[in-house]
């Protein structure tokens, strides 16, 4: 197999970090094809913990491509510095390519994102404060800003001063706000245009190539199916496409040629942000889950909503995605629970439905209908085949498998690349 989207199943937070350093040891191309800087995958080599933001996690093994795709918002000064980060501990990150077509986050982006997230009071999404927002707002308008523009100084000095003087007549007269300084942002820019000069790309082509050629390609997707502008909980997502039709757009490659789509999916439950979340554990109860399983966020440091499995969601995500198979992460953090709670579907008005619905205030009036599965108190954080995990955590699998209709391909028993149960790989 060729080509594999690796996609999150629920809200973000998946584990995809370290899904992604597994399966990028055997690619040779790991494409990054939305998002930006709001992402953070945490991946484990060895004691070493990386916190990646932007580059694709295939970076921590040498001789790979790894390409930031069209679909990314790219903001320069977290770039330069994740990539002095890597470089300081002798991580080689000349496979990098970023693409012409990616759109530039600007410092007046950051600034809307947190302006706009203020004015929206109660309503706020919780977001990031990245700019990633505000970034694909100028892109669907036509206004945005690309990385190949960073090669005709010209055109981007003329392009910034068009936009950051539009945006401080909007940060002044609608929120009374100080504006940006042209010739500061303009010289920080002029830095970062001569750093990754070198690194700018027709990834397209690239990409396109490297399929052509037959060479295994990964797509590595940020975020996740519920936090997809389309399929996610609308208006409590993320301006991109996560979903794995996203890899098409944000790499730009056409739909026959993906082989896979693996979803990862936490053996648990979280959300940050607002919005309604069916299974969510509050009280004490969720602090324990969010202490056991670490829940903070990678990139604000935020702590998750922690709640049970909820297989209404993943269908949705098998559905939308075309899942074909299921990479389990975190089922270690269930340990010692007991009885384990799946939700196999919501009580709306009355009636039991098996469907995620699209209205958010249908949504908030569901309640999860539970089964109720026996826990286990082995340590399974040593398993290393399915053999080796209790009968209670097989049963926890089969039903997930069962209650998707989607195979369990990978298991995640702890943070480490050695933590891994493979049943089947899928390049
Ligand atoms: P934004 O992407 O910063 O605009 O944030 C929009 C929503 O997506 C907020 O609820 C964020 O908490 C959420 N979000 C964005 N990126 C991630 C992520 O990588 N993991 C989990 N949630 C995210």
């Amino acid at each position: 197999m060729a080509a594999v989207v690796l996609v999150g199943a629920q809200w973000g937070d998946e584990g995809k970090g370290k899904i992604t350093d597994y399966l990028a040891e055997k690619a040779d191309v790991v494409v990054r094809y939305q998002g930006g800087s709001n992402a953070g995958h945490t991946v484990m080599v060895g004691r070493e913990e990386f916190k990646l933001h932007l580059v694709p996690s295939g970076i921590l093994y040498p001789g790979k491509l790894c390409i930031i795709g069209n679909g990314v918002v790219l903001d320069p000064a977290v770039l330069v510095e994740e990539l002095d980060g890597l470089a300081s501990r002798g991580v080689d990150t000349s496979g990098l390519k970023i693409s012409n077509r990616a759109h530039l986050i600007l410092p007046y982006h950051k600034g809307l994102d947190a302006v706009q997230e203020e004015h929206r009071g109660e309503a706020m999404i919780g977001t990031t404060k990245r700019g990633i927002g505000p970034a694909y707002v100028d892109k669907a308008a036509r206004t945005g800003i690309r990385v190949g523009d960073l090669l005709d100084w010209e055109e981007f000095r003329a392009k910034v001063t068009h936009n950051l003087t539009a945006t401080n007549e909007l940060l002044a007269k609608i929120y009374d706000r100080p504006g940006y300084d042209l010739q500061a942002v303009l010289e920080e820019y002029a830095g970062y245009a001569r750093r990754l000069r070198p690194l700018i790309a027709d990834s397209v082509r690239l990409v396109n190539r490297a399929l052509q050629e037959g060479r295994k390609v990964l797509f590595e997707g940020a975020q996740g199916t519920l936090l997809d502008l389309d399929q996610g909980t609308y208006p409590f997502v993320t301006s991109s496409y996560p979903v794995a039709g996203g890899a098409c757009i944000g790499a730009g490659v056409g739909p026959t040629r993906i082989d896979k789509v693996i979803g990862v999916v936490k053996a648990y439950t979280t959300r940050v942000g607002s919005g309604p979340f069916p299974t969510e554990i509050t009280g004490p109860a969720g602090d324990a889950l969010r202490q056991q399983g670490m829940e903070f966020g990678t990139t604000t440091g935020r702590p998750r909503r922690c709640g049970w499995l909820d297989t209404v969601i993943l269908r949705h995500a098998a559905e939308v995605n075309g899942l074909t198979g299921i990479a389990l992460t975190k089922l270690d953090v269930l340990t010692g629970l007991e009885p384990l709670r799946i939700c196999i579907g919501y009580l709306y008005r009355g009636t039991v439905g098996e469907d995620f619905p699209a209205s958010l205030k249908a949504l908030e009036e569901c309640e999860p209908v539970y089964e109720e599965l026996p826990g286990w108190h082995e340590d399974i954080t040593g398993a290393r085949s399915l053999e080796d995990l209790p009968a209670n955590c097989r049963r926890y699998i089969q039903r997930l498998e069962e209650l998707t209709g989607v195979p369990v391909h990978l298991i995640a028993v702890g943070p480490r690349r050695d933590q891994t149960i493979v049943l089947e790989s899928p390049f």
